[in-house]
């Protein structure tokens, strides 16, 4: 897990901040918080460090008790400049909220407050996340700054349309929500071709690797990782009605890509196959693009064989149209359109029959309600899973296009429940229990 600093600007959206915090931190992330001497007046330094459980920074000159030291860790012997020595522990510093101020501020280079002198003397990746009145992001002025931040290398968190801090107002400007910020910051860990700030050379073979100090890498097991191939699928298929429409669902991919970052993280040889993923696939995981159950089923009898560990994340279609239509379907002269449709291969149970002994198997199950455990171990015994992670689609705020998930672990053994969190921490459980069950085979 890596280590995050985290800066705060002044703006309503400070308060999202706390979030951000606490989602990282529950996904096993450290992180210390420097805030500007404004953002106090919007959320106090109290928050942040209860959160991180580490001292806040506000000042250049204050005295940092941890010495740059992130939680878990030894504080050095002498004592550090804490706008050198933070930056130089983090792994990646993300500045949300950033004021149009701060953004200006970043992009001219000036060091006048701790967060922006944190700022230049980065050489981790930095992630700027707008939030601001409509009139102010839309302002060329700002668009020009982030332009240049933008061209620098730094990622910026784009912001959101809807309703803004003052009553009544609308528009773009709201701080993207914390769940996608954390997500796009795992990204950019993953990521070790993403530059720091200008002239920050780029990041030391070290970090390239996961080693170091600066480890973003799980330590945790790797070993047992190491070299283990690992087949997942992600994403859901389409089936065409004609040449434009198609049978499909909304299942975005994010999971199964989660589950190949973490297990290429950990070691692991990954090959993620992505039905209609449009998410970037993670930095040193061979991809292949399918569309249809078809497409799916025959790139997973390519790869099955040579796999030791089967993550089948993805929402394959039950049915397809029996014949899709020539063209574009038009409407005039139609009364009704019927579709006929016949059921698609059962990839899961095609590969199960074919299974070595020494294989891990682990099927998904996005079910409704209270009966959805029970569908799921019928589905567990009848295709000889060893796993089937259940989660249940009646609820809006998990699964299918949400950056979060809760789900149920079931396996012969029993069921593991893992608390709702972002999609990254409950693939790092479900990793956990693919080295049990081998452990335990
Ligand atoms: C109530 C209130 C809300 C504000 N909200 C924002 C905001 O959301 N975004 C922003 O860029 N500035 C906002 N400002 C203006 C900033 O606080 C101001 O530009 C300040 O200088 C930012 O300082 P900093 O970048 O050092 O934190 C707000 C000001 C007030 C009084």
């Amino acid at each position: 897990m890596a280590r995050i600093l985290l800066g705060v600007s002044g703006g309503i959206a400070a308060y999202k901040a706390l979030e951000l915090v606490r989602l990282a931190t529950a996904a096993g992330h450290t992180m210390r918080a420097v805030q500007t001497p404004t953002s106090t007046r919007f959320v106090g330094e109290a928050s942040f460090a209860a959160l991180t459980g580490a001292p806040v920074l506000i000042d250049e000159f204050q005295e940092d008790s941890w010495r740059g030291a992130f939680p878990g860790e030894e504080s050095p012997a002498h004592r550090p400049l804490s706008h050198l020595q933070l930056v130089a522990n983090a792994d990646l510093f993300v500045i949300a909220p950033a004021s149009a101020n701060t953004i200006a501020k970043l992009t001219h280079g000036l060091a006048d407050n701790l967060l922006t002198a944190c700022a230049l003397a980065a050489k981790c990746p930095i992630v700027v996340a707008p939030a601001m009145n409509n009139n102010m992001y839309e302002s060329p002025a700002v668009q020009a700054n982030l332009e240049l931040l933008r061209a620098r290398g730094i990622r910026i968190v784009d912001p959101e349309t809807g309703r803004l801090a003052s009553i009544g107002e609308q528009g773009v400007g709201r701080l993207a929500e914390p769940a996608r910020l954390l997500s796009v910051c795992e990204d950019v860990l993953a990521d070790p071709s993403v530059r720091a700030m200008p002239g920050a050379p780029p990041p030391s073979d070290a970090q390239r690797t996961g080693g170091g100090t600066n480890s973003a890498r799980p330590q945790h097991d790797a070993g047992e990782w190491s070299g283990l191939r690992v087949l997942v699928t992600a994403g859901g298929t389409r089936e065409p009605i004609d040449s434009v429409r198609f049978v499909g669902n909304s299942s975005s991919g994010r999971m199964g890509v989660a589950l190949a970052r973490a297990a290429h993280a950990r070691g692991a040889d990954v090959t993620l196959i992505a039905a209609n993923v449009s998410l970037q696939p993670p930095e040193g995981v061979r991809t292949f693009a399918v569309k249809t159950a078809r497409e799916l089923m025959s790139a997973c009898e390519e790869e099955f064989g040579r796999c030791d560990v089967l993550l089948m994340a993805a929402a394959v279609a039950d049915f397809r149209p029996v014949q899709p239509l020539e063209g574009k379907v038009k409407k005039q002269g139609r009364e009704r359109l019927r579709i006929e449709l016949e059921p698609t291969c059962d990839v899961l149970r095609t590969l199960a029959a074919q299974r070595r002994s020494n294989q891990t198997l682990i099927g998904f199950a996005a079910e409704h309600g209270a009966s959805g455990a029970e569908e799921a171990r019928r589905k567990l015994e009848e295709k000889g899973l060893d796993a089937i992670v259940l989660n249940d689609i009646a609820r809006a705020d998990i699964g299918f296009e949400s950056e979060l998930n809760e789900v149920a672990i079931i396996a012969r053994s029993g069921t593991q429940p893992v608390a709702k969190a972002p999609k990254s921490a409950v693939a790092d459980a479900i990793l956990d229990a693919v080295i049990e069950l081998r452990n335990s085979a």
